[in-house]
């Protein structure tokens, strides 16, 4: 199972709060852009509001400085200045601040980029700038403008409490959100999920117990087929790993059968031997077939025994020269000494291949004694002739084996392939083709039989990560 941090739950969890998290701030910006906006209006407002009732009165210059003072303290205002057309009308603070740095936000401008980017500028500048605000008073002169300077750190500081309530709010929302998805999720997906992983790593361990095999808990959506499927998967498993021991334990008995067979027969041999040496005319007619006999009995129970033995173990590649690799097969194949088949190599002398030389002769071996075979027993007119030949093909490149006999009788074409039945000939186990395909697939390719006008074909297609150079 998957450590605490790795699990599937922990990815929900984190993939959902991140999500939470960015759609929130996606949010928060032009909220807090708004935020700034309708508190700068505020202060813009009182500060039409002073500027209006300054204007009513007539001489502004001699009103008490506490009067003005408040009115400014009041709008949270440094100085208010009031223009209409043609003239405009100053009042401050008396014990007015030092000047510093000042910032001109013009509050006719309302568009979202405007106010996230002034919102962003107030928050990263630390609140100790001059605000210098210019609204319109909605009065009917057109040229009337308002502008009230102020401080900026209170605008500062309420913005960045506002701020901090928007991320508590926000962390709240998606710790929530992701505890009440997560208990959702788990119930609904992650839950069953473990429970096929769970299943699938016991039953891999024995997958020779039934108990372990899964039942289905009759959902109907995907992870109810995934069940179903798993169930039927692990019951097919369980009866061939079953059905398999059963054909071991016979194919272990057969096998003890053949060697003690093989072994009588050997004694009959030697004994045949003897008697072909006695002089009975009889004896000088009969022995020669009973040795015939006598000699394919013990062939068979010999190569019944190899299949038997032929462990499963895997190619072990190495660099083979290819043209080297075919000539030494076809002497093991009895094809070189032949003085009736013709042999010809075509291979060219500088192809090197990966691949088991041992398990790739024997390929070879099996395809050209079959082949030399077929020839011999032909009764045909002409050259016969065994070629072997190397093509590029798309897929990799192709080793053939080819002769111009009669051709794969029908007997042996509909069982191509399969052991102990594809032979048509006397004395054939019906072994050899088997063999090959099983050979030629453990190196990653494919056997086929091509029929030729006339003769015979056999196509060892090979993956092309298996050539050198
Ligand atoms: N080149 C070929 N030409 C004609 N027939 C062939 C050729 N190769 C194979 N066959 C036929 O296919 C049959 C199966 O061949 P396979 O090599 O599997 O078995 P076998 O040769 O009969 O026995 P074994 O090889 O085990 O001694 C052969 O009996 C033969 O009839
Ligand atoms: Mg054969």
């Amino acid at each position: 199972m998957p450590g605490p941090l790795s699990g599937l739950s922990v990815k929900l969890i984190a993939t959902i709060t991140l999500v939470i998290l960015a759609v929130e701030v996606a949010i928060y910006l032009p909220s807090a852009g708004n935020y700034r906006q309708s508190w700068l209006n505020d202060r813009l407002r009182i500060g039409i509001v002073a500027a209006r009732v300054l204007d009513t009165v007539p001489d502004v210059m001699n009103l008490p400085a506490m009067l003005t003072d408040n009115l400014l303290n009041s709008a949270g205002a440094i100085a208010i200045v009031y223009r209409r057309s043609g003239q405009s009308q100053l009042i401050e603070l008396n014990d007015i601040t030092m000047p510093r740095e000042a910032v001109t936000i013009d509050m006719r401008q309302t568009d979202y980029a405007t106010l996230i980017m002034g919102a962003l500028d107030t928050l990263t500048h630390g609140g100790d700038r001059t605000l210098r605000i210019l609204g319109v008073p909605d009065s009917d002169d057109e040229d009337a403008q308002v502008e009230v300077l102020m401080d900026e750190r209170p605008l500062h500081d309420d913005l960045v409490a506002y701020s901090w309530n928007i991320v508590l709010v926000s962390l709240l929302v998606a710790t929530l959100t992701a505890i009440v998805l997560y208990l959702l999720v788990s119930q609904l997906l992650i839950a069953p999920i473990r429970r096929l992983t769970e299943n699938l790593v016991a039953y891999r361990i024995n997958p020779e117990n039934a108990t372990l095999i899964i039942s289905p808990t009759g959902r109907r959506d995907e992870i109810g087929i995934v069940e179903n499927e798993l169930a039927a998967m692990e019951t097919d498993i369980f009866s061939m790993l079953r059905q398999r021991r059963h054909l071991a334990d016979l194919g272990l008995a057969v096998a003890k059968i053949n060697h003690d067979l093989r072994n009588t027969l050997t004694s009959a041999q030697m004994l045949s031997d003897q008697v072909v040496a006695l002089d009975d005319p009889k004896i000088q007619r009969l022995a020669p077939r009973l040795l015939h006999s006598i000699d394919k009995a013990v062939a068979f129970a010999q190569s019944v025994l190899d299949y038997g033995r032929q462990s499963g173990t895997p190619p072990k590649p190495v660099p083979v020269d290819l043209r080297v690799l075919i000539d030494e097969s076809a002497i093991d194949a009895g094809l070189r000494s032949n003085p009736d088949i013709g042999y010809l190599n075509e291979v060219p002398d500088d192809i090197a291949i990966r691949v088991d030389p041992e398990q790739m002769a024997r390929v070879l071996v099996n395809l050209m004694k079959n082949a030399r075979e077929a020839l011999e027993t032909a009764d045909q007119p002409g050259e016969l002739r065994v070629t072997a030949s190397f093509t590029d093909s798309p897929d990799g490149y192709i080793i053939s084996i080819a002769d111009n006999g009669p051709g794969l009788p029908p007997r042996a074409r509909e069982n191509l392939f399969v052991a102990f039945e594809g032979s048509a000939k006397a004395g054939g186990t019906g072994l050899g083709l088997a063999i090959a395909r099983e050979l030629v697939a453990a190196h990653g390719g494919t056997l086929s039989y091509i029929p030729l006008e006339p003769g015979a074909r056999f196509d060892i297609l090979m993956p092309a990560a298996s050539r050198v150079g």
